[in-house]
């Protein structure tokens, strides 16, 4: 049993952990996420093994620079095989529609599925009063709703944000547009530094169409078992 809507968070430091997570859960999962800590740790070479395992890959990496260098890295990492790649809506919308459009232009010069380009919007980390400090007065949820209006407008194809406001990202941008939401906990699990939580069941109920999920199933005593209770939790949905 696997579910594409399931992507879990490869946040570790070795190609050993990696493996070991992955030979661990077997087909029980298909999707994984390789974020800064592990790709800074171990290099491109994981996501090439993940995709060479069959696996889909969501390369979260968070560009955030001017368009320019935006675009270039993006164009660097397509080759590496990634489903799905991403930046930061808060850079803008030049930057998110010149990464856009040179990402599917390099696709098509080079003859290679071009991946989903998705744009963060506000951290599921991000409180309420940490976002006051940063000098914000409008409240996160209009803000994350603001910048997926933003990124789809710049012709990306979703977002990342919190199960919480994936409700109102579907009302404002419609059905094709890709809701990605970390900040998964399944009831009495622990909460660790995420903030704005749901379960895996209100996040689908809401509009999300892919779940990452980390340390609940890689920090569970029987990953595979957490992993295989998250599926038939998303199944009844
Ligand atoms: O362990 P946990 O389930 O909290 O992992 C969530 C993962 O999703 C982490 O890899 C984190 O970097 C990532 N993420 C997030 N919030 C975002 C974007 C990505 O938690 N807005």
């Amino acid at each position: 049993m696997s579910d594409d809507r399931l992507i879990v968070a490869l946040d570790v430091h070795t190609r050993n952990d990696v493996k070991n997570l992955v030979l661990t859960l077997g087909e029980t999962v298909s999707y994984y996420k390789v974020g800064m800590e592990l790709f800074y740790s171990v290099g491109p070479d994981v996501v090439r093994w993940l995709k060479k395992e069959g696996k889909h890959v969501f390369l979260d990496l968070k560009l955030h620079d001017i368009p320019n260098t935006v675009a270039g890295g993006l164009t660097s990492l397509m080759t590496l095989g990634a489903d799905i790649v991403n930046v930061h809506a808060s850079g803008g919308y030049t930057m998110m529609k010149t990464a856009a459009e040179r990402l599917h232009a390099a696709a098509a010069e080079q003859g290679i599925p071009c991946p989903k380009i998705i744009a963060i919007t506000v951290l599921t980390s991000m409180n309420e009063e940490d976002w006051a400090k940063l000098g914000e007065t409008e409240p996160i949820a209009d803000h994350v709703t603001r910048l997926a209006k933003l990124t789809k407008a710049a012709g990306l194809d979703g977002v990342v944000a919190s199960p919480r406001e994936a409700a109102s990202i579907r009302t404002a941008c419609g059905d094709n547009f890709l809701i990605v939401t970390p900040g998964v906990r399944p009831a009495g699990a622990s909460i660790d530094d995420q903030s704005r939580i749901a379960t895996p069941g209100e996040a689908l109920k809401n509009g999300a169409t892919h779940l990452v999920v980390g340390r609940p199933i890689r920090a569970a005593e029987h990953p595979k078992e957490a992993a295989l209770s998250i599926l038939n939790e998303m199944a009844t949905v």
